[in-house]
């Protein structure tokens, strides 16, 4: 990667901004639920302060349209679980401008940590949904640059966006922009095996919908060997190839669409053979297994046997594997079978590399105790895919040369 990196930074003494993902599931009662993205984003918390530099944090934590959205998203909670993971306090600075946090900032000493506010908390102003962290506005990102002397990007999961503490920090610190190191091997994972990969490559994509992946599977047509579909999206493919498709999930709009993949595919998609199908949407819903044609009534919530056979056989030789999307209604127990069995299948591939990303094939790779099996679970969601889709994310393009 010719990106300069947080190894290249002189850290020693200096005021080191670092854009992190701590957008984290925060419980009912207010405590971190899942801290992931946290501990990724430990190693290049740690180089910075082991070098003495005072580590500023800035991250977003959900989305905020309006004042009362601010209290339920905090960062508090997030610099508690913080200062446990580094076993040293963490300075947290309630507010994202103004004298207080300048102050804050301005006392530190070399090697201590400060987490700014959330930074969405710019959204909203005077009650007013303004976005400027999520708008990019020119000032604050310009005034987020003044308060430090190097800036670090380690929040792979929000460089698909355009924001100001990650595009707008990064552009006003020409040649002292730096990716950390979890940005480094999030790219360097799922750089190598969509444009490096070792072959045979398998793609596995699911989810409900087909249009969240068009992009992604038209991209991966001409670099994977074969991709696995399962999920809601298989019925269009269903629907495309005149199979009938009963009550199931089919994105009619999107039938022409898949008709061309499949025109482009050939054999390369590997589409269910079997499903389970249901009488209701609901977990205690009748269920048979049915091969091929749906009968109206009955809806496929998840892959069959024979499929799941079949893709562990499409598998089996695979160097290289990248799996987006559950292959069900995961959260279902009842319809979970065809995701669990594959991440299970997946962690027994000891020699090929198997990179998990987005939110429900990560949750089934842990509930099943394999993630450790695996090589790599991306951090970023909508940020993965975006990069399986070949696009240019703008938190990444924005780092500095080397
Ligand atoms: C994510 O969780 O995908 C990132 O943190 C980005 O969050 P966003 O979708 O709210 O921009």
């Amino acid at each position: 990667m010719a990106k300069l990196t947080v190894e290249d930074l002189p850290l020693e003494g200096k005021k080191v901004l670092m854009r992190v993902d701590f957008n984290v599931p925060i419980t009912d009662d207010g405590k971190v639920g899942d801290d992931n993205r946290i501990v990724a984003a430990l190693p290049t918390i740690k180089y910075v302060i082991e070098h003495n530099g005072k580590a500023i944090l800035f991250s977003h934590l959900g989305r905020i349209k309006k004042e009362e959205d601010k209290p339920s998203k905090s960062l508090k909670p997030v610099a508690e679980r913080l200062s446990n993971l580094l076993n040293k306090p963490v300075i947290f600075v309630p507010v994202t401008e103004g004298k207080q946090l300048e102050d804050a900032i301005n006392n530190m000493k070399d090697g201590e940590v400060l987490l700014v506010q959330n930074t969405r908390y710019e959204d909203v102003k005077n009650g007013e949904y303004v976005k400027r962290e999520s708008g990019n506005d020119p000032e604050l990102g310009k005034y987020w640059a003044s308060l430090g002397d190097v800036y670090v990007n380690d929040a792979f999961g929000t460089a698909h966006r355009k924001h100001a503490s990650n595009v707008g920090i990064a552009t006003n610190m020409p040649g002292k922009a730096a990716a950390g190191f979890l940005m480094e091997k999030e790219i360097k994972f799922l750089g190598d095996a969509v444009d490096n990969p070792q072959r045979p490559f398998v793609a596995i994509l699911g989810g409900a919908k087909v249009s969240d992946k068009i992009g992604v599977i038209d991209h991966l047509l001409d670099k994977a060997d074969k991709i696995i579909i399962g999920g809601g999206m298989a019925y269009t493919f269903y629907a495309a190839k005149g199979i009938k498709t009963g009550d199931s999930l089919v994105e009619k709009d999107k039938i022409d669409v898949a008709k061309q993949i499949l025109d482009k595919a050939g054999d390369k998609l590997v589409l269910p053979i079997d499903n389970v199908v249901a009488d209701k949407f609901d977990n205690d819903a009748n269920t048979k297994v049915v091969e091929g044609d749906i009968d109206d009534g009955w809806m496929a919530l998840d892959i069959g046997p024979k499929t799941i056979a079949e893709f562990e056989d499409v598998l089996k030789d695979a160097k290289t594997v990248v799996w987006n999307g559950p292959m069900g209604v995961f959260e279902k127990p009842n319809f979970a079978k065809g995701t669990l069995a594959i991440g299970k299948f997946l962690g027994t591939l000891d020699n090929a590399t198997t990179i998990v990303g987005g939110g429900d094939s990560t949750a089934a790779v842990k509930q099943l105790g394999v993630a450790d099996q695996l090589t790599h679970i991306s951090t970023g969601g909508g940020a993965s895919l975006t990069y399986l889709e070949g696009k240019v994310l703008p938190g990444i393009a924005a780092i500095s040369e080397k």
